[in-house]
């Protein structure tokens, strides 16, 4: 049986992002001295052509005479067209070579420009209806094929009618000139695409809007490599996250909507309904009640380290995978600590406030170097084992506690208790994880088992330190300096005033949680969750994720994918693999991972499935959540 659906696609704005005319100018008027002029002539220019006052052969020509082409500006556009062709497409790229016959591409555009760009799709030569350059023996363009029905109005409707395909016609483009191809009888469908311009004049005529070619392939049921159109994804990224975060999600094709704030229990529930993936930072508290409404939920990105915001408990029962952003800004605690370290060894603050209050207090008493001082770290994690690094390379002697077993880094000396590194440490900083368990972590007896004159920091959590027994210990001498950036209590908004036993206290350096609070860590972090999240929507990756059993995947060619998320009980793996023996499926390959609450297991079966066989596996009792990619 053949296949007698004809699909004719636009160039300018549609297979490629730009209109291919403006990157010529803008390659050719570089070369002038007078460039600004010149854009400002081609920009009327095409916009007498839009609005009509003037024919587009008229246009063309009238734009060719002022940028006078020639061959060799050419070569640069090819190149640039190629770099900006519509991410849809490019994802697409299979669906182009299997449905080769089938494809045309019309444009008013050139020949010479889009055939190299359309032909490594897989589109074929004879199959591009495009206008064609005439050059002179220098290769300076002189004209264009004034028989070519596409460098006059009405082109494309013309040049369909000289096709005259037999069988159903879809056009997609973003231009009106595509809509006059159905308003002439000629396509069955129009297809607004909306991926890099939105047209309202066109919108309205549409059949069907389509944000990306995965839409029109879903639509047209021809989908090739993905499932699940990526623009039926709704993203919610909610206060503030990095911008490069939406970038990233929007070149995915994902359907993202931003909110500055985050929003509150009610509000996050109501919203929640439609969306499939959530990005929060601290504030947005996701409870057990917001993720009952969540049911297309798939993935939580926390956009910073903490995630006790979120109720873990809750988003696991509901198949929801968590992650987070462990190491983004890491490194700026750490060079913040050893500032501080420093700045406290030598009482800058203290020197600092009374030179604006006019007062030169030049001496060198209880003033030191950190070299060769003792440093001691409590919690050896990703913070601490990189602030032993840096520290030790500054000259200081490095002691650790953490109560789970860590390497070493360095000459880093492990501590066999609390107690032995408070003992011996000049200075003490805090970088143990929130957990309830660690509050008052540090209190009074173990002030009194530091140093005279310790340093003492806390970056961590606030809870983590008793407070008031600080200030006892800054009071009597023990601690002869101490920089906080956390507190059991931290104010929601910038006009809350901030209340503190420690405010006013001599040599004290006070922070408002703004440890991680730099323009790399936030764009790290803008980079990392994205990435962690289209991993585990693409592939079903969890590596890194907080409450799923982690698995790494690899990239899956010409096979399926089964997600399957279950409560972790015995035999479902079983139940699973009968299904598909039943069903006379070959496994090529399976990967299955528990954690307390539940079991992650990821099956690739060759091409060929039974549908039937999907509700099956939806059927297992015990199934939280399952998904077929591919
Ligand atoms: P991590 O989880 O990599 O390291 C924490 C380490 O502390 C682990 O090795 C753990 O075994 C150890 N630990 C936990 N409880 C302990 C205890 N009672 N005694 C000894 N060791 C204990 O965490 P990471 O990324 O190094 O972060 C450390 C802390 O810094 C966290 O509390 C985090 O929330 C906080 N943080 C603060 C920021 C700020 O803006 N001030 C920014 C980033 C992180």
């Amino acid at each position: 049986m053949t296949f007698n659906k004809y699909f004719v696609i636009d160039f300018d704005s549609t297979f490629t992002k730009v209109e291919a005319f403006d990157v010529l100018a803008e390659i050719i008027v570089k070369e002038h001295p007078n460039s600004e002029n010149i854009k400002k002539k081609i920009f009327e220019i095409t916009n007498l052509g839009m609005e009509g006052k003037i024919s587009l052969r008229e246009s063309i020509e009238k734009r060719l005479d002022i940028l006078q082409p020639e061959k060799r500006h050419l070569v640069p556009l090819i190149k640039q067209l190629k770099l900006v062709v519509s991410e849809s497409f490019k994802r697409n790229k299979e669906f182009f070579s299997t449905y080769a016959d089938n494809i045309y591409i019309i444009s008013n555009g050139f020949r010479e420009f889009i055939e190299p760009v359309v032909t490594e799709f897989g589109i074929k030569p004879e199959n591009i209806l495009a206008n064609e350059f005439i050059f002179d023996e220098l290769e300076k363009v002189i004209g264009f094929d004034l028989n070519n029905p596409l460098s006059a109005n009405n082109g494309k409707v013309e040049q369909l009618k000289r096709l005259n395909l037999n069988g159903d016609v879809y056009v997609i483009g973003d231009g009106y000139t595509d809509y006059e191809i159905k308003h002439a009888g000629l396509a069955n469908k129009f297809f607004a695409f909306t991926e890099n311009i939105e047209r309202e004049s066109v919108l309205s005529k549409a059949d069907h809007i389509t944000p990306s070619l995965d839409e029109f392939l879903y639509l047209n049921k021809l989908n090739t490599t993905i499932s699940y159109p990526k623009n039926r994804i709704n993203v919610l990224l909610l206060e503030n996250v990095h911008p490069v975060a939406l970038e990233l999600m929007k070149a995915e094709g994902f359907n993202v909507e931003t909110y500055p704030a985050g929003l509150d229990e009610d509000e996050l529930c109501e919203k929640i309904k439609n969306i499939s993936v959530l990005g929060i930072r601290s504030k947005t508290q996701v409870t057990a009640k917001v993720l009952e409404s969540a049911n297309r939920l798939m993935v939580i990105g926390a956009f910073c380290i903490g995630t006790n915001q979120i109720d873990l408990k809750a988003a696991t029962k509901k198949g929801v995978a968590v992650f987070n952003a462990p190491f983004s800004n890491t490194r700026s605690v750490v060079e913040l600590a050893i500032a501080e370290m420093i700045l406290l060894m030598r009482g800058i603050i203290d020197k600092s406030t009374k030179m604006h209050e006019g007062k030169w207090d030049k001496s060198a008493k209880g003033s030191f170097e950190i070299r060769g001082k003792k440093l001691g770290i409590i919690g050896y994690g990703n913070i601490g084992a990189q602030l032993s690094v840096i520290a030790e390379n500054l000259g200081m002697k490095i002691f650790y506690y953490d109560k789970e077993e860590k390497l070493a880094l360095g000459n880093a000396t492990k501590c066999k208790s609390l107690k032995d590194l408070l003992a011996l440490a000049d200075v003490i900083t805090l970088h143990v994880d929130g957990k309830e368990s660690n509050a008052n972590l540090i209190g009074a007896a173990e002030f009194n088992a530091m140093k005279k004159g310790v340093i003492f920091l806390n970056l961590s959590r606030g809870h983590v330190v008793d407070v008031k027994a600080l200030r006892e210990s800054i009071l009597n001498g023990t601690v002869a300096g101490c920089s906080v950036d956390v507190f059991p209590y931290e104010p929601i908004s910038n006009d809350e005033e901030f209340m503190s036993e420690l405010r006013g206290l001599p040599n004290t350096i006070l922070t408002p949680h703004i440890g991680g609070s730099t323009s790399e860590a936030q764009e790290n972090i803008g980079n990392f969750v994205p990435g962690k999240m289209m991993d585990y929507i693409n592939t079903g990756s969890t590596s890194n994720s907080v409450n799923f059993p982690n698995l790494t995947l690899p990239i899956l060619e010409n096979a399926h994918r089964l997600i399957h998320i279950h409560n972790n009980v015995p035999g479902i793996l079983a139940k699973i693999n009968h299904i598909l023996a039943d069903n006379g499926v070959n496994i090529v390959g399976q990967y299955l991972k528990t954690n307390e609450q539940i079991g992650y297991v990821i099956t690739d079966i060759n091409k060929e499935y039974n549908k039937e066989m999907i509700k099956e596996m939806r059927a297992i009792e015990n199934t939280i959540k399952f998904r077929v990619l591919y």
